[in-house]
């Protein structure tokens, strides 16, 4: 489904990113780990067009995205829920959800999908009058997913969603992508939540300082002796 190729980005000549292979398979979770400052964000951005590469290529469905303005890539299907959630605070928690559908290919399917995120987040339906400012942080990182799912994803892409949650309610966000994968959604997650991604991702990769410099499956890097000893501490 998305396919990187070589991927290289810089801001004001200073590398972000060094010759980055990764792709996402349908139906996939994949993680990409690493710690403060490693890229990943600055991936996630490059994907959605936000950033353009200085070299190197991404592809989505079979054809070449990077170039496209983030409009035209959303369109397509590539949605991202961004770090630090992003919701707009003094507009109801309605009103949100209603700007993830603004493109046409998701406004046309707003009552269903307002639907579908109802059932799974179904707080947000009793608060749906209620100024999305006056959630509580897990709350507001549902909304912003929920948000996410209203553009109606091919590609969900979420950047740290469990950052500055407390340990249960971040559990609780994972286990979300976990039942969003199994309804089918395609889903790549970056993460400084280096134990629970791994643990989530079927497969992921580590960003280190602008690379990746392992790959594999979730729970082989978790068994790893270098991983155990950088990110987990073990
Ligand atoms: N807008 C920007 N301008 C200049 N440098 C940036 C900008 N955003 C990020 N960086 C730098 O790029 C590197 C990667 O950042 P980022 O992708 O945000 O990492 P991560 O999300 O893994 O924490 C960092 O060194 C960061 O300081
Ligand atoms: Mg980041």
């Amino acid at each position: 489904m998305l396919k990187v190729s070589d991927l290289n980005v810089a801001y004001d000549h200073l590398p972000a990113l060094r010759e980055i292979v990764l792709g996402v398979e349908k139906g996939e979770i994949v993680s990409v780990i690493g710690s403060n400052g490693a890229g990943k964000t600055t991936l996630l951005k490059t994907i959605s067009g936000l950033l353009r590469p200085t070299s190197g290529s991404v592809l989505f469905e079979q054809e070449r995205i990077d170039g496209l303005p983030p409009l035209a890539i959303c369109q397509r299907g590539i949605v991202q829920v961004p770090e630090g959630r992003k919701i707009f605070p003094r507009m109801k928690v309605i009103d949100n959800l209603q700007m993830g559908a603004y493109l046409p290919r998701a406004k046309n399917h707003f009552r269903e999908t307002l639907e579908e995120v109802f059932n799974l987040f179904p707080i947000l339906g009793e608060r749906k009058k209620q100024m999305a400012a006056t959630l509580s942080g897990g709350e507001q990182q549902m909304l912003a997913i929920g948000r996410g799912l209203m553009a109606l994803p091919k590609l969900l892409m979420l950047d740290e969603p469990s950052l500055g949650l407390a340990p249960k309610t971040s559990q609780e966000i994972f286990q979300t992508l976990k039942k969003l994968n199994k309804k089918g959604f395609t889903i790549l997650l970056v993460s400084q939540d280096v134990l629970q991604s791994l643990k989530l991702g079927e497969r992921a990769y580590v960003l280190e300082n602008t690379r990746i410099v392992m790959e594999g499956k979730g729970a082989d890097l978790l068994q790893d002796q270098k991983i155990r000893e950088a990110y987990l501490g073990i």
